[in-house]
């Protein structure tokens, strides 16, 4: 498999790269790029761990070398929040950013999977759908949000507030990657129970959690530690089940049956051509009903503006 990492210099990109380098299997290829001229360097840098993945690296302005044969590319390529701002400020640097690598995707590797990282994801993932279909390559199985970080911070909270095993711990996370449009099914962790209070508490630490980041980081960027942890692990996923494992499960940010808005993360079947299947996401308690209905028109609008900006 040769796995291209888009934006590989950056917070994100280089926790990513340095985690997959370790993991990805043996025998597979990785591509770092990025504008940044470091990035050949990165490459350099992670090509001295002693792991059976060769690496290469490259930077200028076009990405072409590191998507040619790509099977996965995950793009975190863009400008990350400071304090104050909300993940939609970053959507007049980002849309054109991604617009341009989905462009370049389109021409050079339009069969590879592609995951999404770079914000804001509910607006970004319609801007890449909107520009492979423009091109004639769309595969609505082949393109995915990244809201794994969502996913993983949920395990974490619930594993200390529950005092379990968090490796143990399963939260399916439904909706989009932004405030509101992030909604853990904390009725569904198996093995556990919440009070009416606990779940007051703990949704909205959990959508609020990119921001305490944000906050803690104090004008240094957002989450890139966490997230290179999410994304390796999702990306690890798409790369097991492109090579055939069965039964490879995640949520991730997809156009399914547009049951409640044209993209949504949710529950999918992962296989070699991407989404296998769309799982349901199960039974809602009355607080994560309320809570689906009242996000809805904030993902609608956010998808809106990405069909928008490429049209
Ligand atoms: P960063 O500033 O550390 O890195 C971004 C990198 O992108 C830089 O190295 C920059 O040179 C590069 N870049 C900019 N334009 C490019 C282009 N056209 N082609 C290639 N590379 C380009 O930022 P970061 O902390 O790594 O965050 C990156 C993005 O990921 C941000 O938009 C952030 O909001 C988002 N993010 C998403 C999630 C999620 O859960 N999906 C989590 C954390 C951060
Ligand atoms: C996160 O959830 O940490 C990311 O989306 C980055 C951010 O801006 O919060």
């Amino acid at each position: 498999m040769k796995v291209a990492v888009i934006g590989a210099a950056g917070g994100i990109g280089q926790a990513l790269a340095l985690l997959l380098k370790n993991r990805l299997p043996a025998g597979s290829d990785l591509a770092l790029y990025d504008i940044a001229p470091v990035t050949p360097g990165v490459a350099v840098d992670l090509s001295h761990i002693p792991t059976p993945v060769s690496i290469k690296g490259y930077c200028g302005e076009d990405p072409s070398p590191a998507l040619e044969g790509a099977d996965v590319v995950l793009i975190s390529a863009g400008v990350a929040r400071k304090p104050g701002m909300d993940r939609s400020d970053l959507f007049n640097v980002n849309a054109g950013i991604v617009r341009s690598l989905s462009e370049k995707i389109a021409d050079v590797c339009p069969k590879a999977l592609v995951g999404i990282i770079t914000n804001p994801v509910n607006t970004t993932v319609a801007i890449a759908a909107e520009v492979l279909k423009a091109k004639g390559v769309y595969d609505k199985n082949r393109l995915f949000g990244v809201t794994t970080l969502d996913i993983i911070r949920s395990e974490t909270f619930v594993a200390e507030l529950k005092d379990k095993d968090p490796g143990q711990v399963r939260v399916p996370v439904i909706g989009g990657h932004s405030g509101v449009t992030i909604l853990p099914l904390l009725s569904q962790v198996e093995g556990v129970e919440f009070t009416e209070e606990e779940v007051a508490a703990l949704t909205p630490r959990i959508q609020n959690a990119g921001t305490e980041v944000v906050e803690a980081k104090a004008g240094g960027g957002s989450a890139t530690l966490s997230m290179g942890q999410a994304a390796c692990r999702f990306g690890l996923s798409l790369v097991r089940a492109a090579q055939g494992e069965e039964g490879v499960v995640e949520c991730a940010y997809v156009e399914g049956d547009g049951k409640y808005a044209r993209f949504f993360a949710q529950p999918v079947r992962l296989g070699k051509n991407g989404v296998e299947e769309i799982l349901d996401h199960g039974p809602l308690s009355a607080f994560e009903q309320n809570a689906l209905d009242a996000m809805l028109d904030t993902l609608r609008n956010d998808i809106k503006l990405g069909e928008e900006f490429v049209k």
